[in-house]
């Protein structure tokens, strides 16, 4: 399906009722990350899917063996405001094995790891936080770069049942790489209220008030929890996959041209109190 701006919001899965800590909630750091990153990528006008929990994921181990001004920053960054590192990493474990405990046909694998170059060591104490965020830290030769990217390779590939080839290619390193922040997120599930491929028909689909193209479209009747966000202008439908747990928001602007105003709009609290 090559649809122009069509947007693909970040937001393939729903986590409520984490809390670890009793006035601050993960769930709403993630979905503040979530919103702004994807602000911030959509600035290019071009049609993109991303997964920011990931970046975040990695990074929260990142800001976990930072100190100083970085770990400040990095504290703000992540939208973490008021918790220590400490904190952040319970929070965030707790998180990660939830995500791992998806029931019915619906898997995620998350695979985060931190390669440094082979002249540092690594901390145990902070192997240790790693595996707390089910992530591992492995040294690796930068300055052979082929190498280095088929290890990494490989490795995301394992980490994805095969379904992740190539995260990154030789020509992003080189002697002067110290360290690199690989996640890969492979989500695989089954709608629970399926589409029937015979009722696929052609219809015109509008990039903008004029312009429209015919597409094939897929269609389906089934009870989903469906709503208006006045905030948006936009409409708001969540599918869910096969574990109840899991589901896709889609948000469509009401009007042929509110994408834009929409995507501008667009808060973590927003998302998350519609659910
Ligand atoms: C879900 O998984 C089970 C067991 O693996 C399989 O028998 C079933 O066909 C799957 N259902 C769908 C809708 O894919
Ligand atoms: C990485 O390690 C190689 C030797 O294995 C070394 O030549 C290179 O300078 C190192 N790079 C950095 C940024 O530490």
């Amino acid at each position: 399906m090559i649809v122009k701006n069509i947007v693909f919001i970040p937001f393939l899965l729903l986590i409520t009722g984490i809390n670890v800590n009793a006035d601050f909630k993960i769930t709403d750091s993630v979905f503040d990350f979530s919103v702004a990153t994807f602000q911030l990528a959509n600035k290019n006008n071009a049609n993109f899917i991303m997964s920011p929990v990931s970046a975040q994921l990695i990074l929260a181990l990142t800001y976990d063996g930072a100190s100083g001004a970085t770990a400040d920053a990095m504290n703000i960054g992540l939208d973490l405001v008021g918790q220590t590192q400490a904190q952040a990493t319970n929070d965030f474990s707790a998180l990660i094995s939830s995500l791992m405990q998806l029931s019915g046909n619906t898997t995620l694998n998350i695979a985060n790891r931190i390669y440094l170059n082979n002249t540092f060591q690594i901390a145990p104490a902070f192997q240790a936080d790693a595996s707390q965020l089910q992530a591992s830290v492995a040294t690796i030769d930068f300055a052979d770069a082929s190498n280095a990217a088929n290890a990494i390779n490989a490795w995301a590939s394992e980490e994805t049942n095969g379904n992740i080839q190539g995260v990154v290619q030789a020509n992003q390193f080189n002697s002067n790489t110290a360290m690199v922040l690989v996640n890969a997120i492979n989500f695989e599930g089954v709608w629970k209220f399926q589409f029937d491929p015979k009722s696929t028909y052609a219809s015109s689909f509008y990039t903008d008030l004029k312009t429209s193209q015919q597409i094939l479209m897929m269609n389906n009747q089934a009870s989903f929890n469906y709503g208006s966000i006045p905030q948006l202008d936009a409409t708001a439908l969540q599918m869910i996959y096969m574990d109840p747990t899991v589901s896709m928001l889609l948000l469509l602007p009401n009007a042929r041209d509110g994408l834009s105003n929409m995507v501008e709009n667009l808060l973590g609290k927003l998302v998350l109190k519609h659910n």
